[in-house]
């Protein structure tokens, strides 16, 4: 049986590597954009014939269903769900100058778009034999990792707390979904050099970045209620 994933803001980025690991897998990609002409070049640059666009803006709620009606005429389940799209608006902003609405931003994407995502691919994903949901997260928003200073010497209120409020959801999910399935859980790339950090020097590829989130996403381990970074399981 074909197997299936959606991997939203998959036009360039890490999501959009995720998008060609997948595929090279033999998985039908649904490619997630919000853009339909960044998501036209993106499946033109890939050129596989196992990738098709899915246009949704994950902070609308009618884009969500438009998309979700799209997946359901071409399949009635969905093996993989990865929620990669986000957005971080508050480089270099102290909290203390940080714009409320700057805030509510990134709260609006990362935060309330990934728990619709979540309810509206649900039944889908619950058809799958082994469905998995993929969040997106950082070790900044890991509240331990943040004050022992594991996490690196950033201090992003909005986009830290956006994916703090990430995690809470993946273990809320986990705790209603137990043992029977959905797995759900959070994986962070890692520092990755690409538009959301203003292609700051020094991070992985987003080829890099995105192997460690599709190697959990296919790996067989359970890891149903963790945030994971590359080397396993990271604290809250
Ligand atoms: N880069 C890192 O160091 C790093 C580290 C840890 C976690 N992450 C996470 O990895 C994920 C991918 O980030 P990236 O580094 O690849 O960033 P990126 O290159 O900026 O890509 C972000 C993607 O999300 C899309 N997007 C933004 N808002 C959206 C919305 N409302 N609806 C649908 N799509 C939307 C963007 O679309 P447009 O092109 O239309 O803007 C783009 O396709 C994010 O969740 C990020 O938080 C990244």
């Amino acid at each position: 049986m074909t197997k299936y994933a959606f991997v939203t803001g998959a036009n360039k980025g890490i999501g959009y590597e995720a998008v060609r690991q997948l595929a090279e897998k033999d998985y039908h990609v649904f490619l997630g954009a919000r853009n339909p002409e960044l998501g036209e070049k993106a499946i033109e640059s890939l050129g596989l014939p196992n990738v098709s666009l899915v246009l949704v803006d994950i902070s609308n709620a009618e884009s969500i269903q438009e998309a979700f009606k799209q997946i359901q005429e071409v399949t009635d389940h969905l093996d993989l769900l990865i929620n990669n799209a986000g957005i971080a608006v508050d480089f270099n902003i102290k909290p203390s100058k940080l714009k409320v609405e700057a805030l509510r931003q990134g709260f609006d994407v990362n935060f309330f778009g990934t728990f619709q995502m979540i309810q509206s691919f649900l039944p889908l994903v619950q058809k799958a034999a082994r469905g998995k949901i993929v969040n997106l997260t950082t070790d900044m928003a890991s509240q331990t990792m943040f004050d022992n200073g594991e996490a690196g010497p950033l201090n992003l209120l909005g986009y830290n707390s956006s994916k703090t409020a990430v995690n809470s959801l993946t273990l809320a999910f986990s705790k209603e979904f137990g043992e029977n399935g959905p797995e759900i859980f959070g994986v962070t790339p890692g520092f990755t050099t690409t538009d959301l950090n203003g292609n700051a020097p020094g991070g992985k590829t987003p080829a890099e970045g995105a192997e460690i989130i599709v190697d959990y996403a296919l790996s067989e381990t359970n890891y149903h209620g963790k945030i994971l970074n590359k080397n396993g399981i990271i604290p809250w």
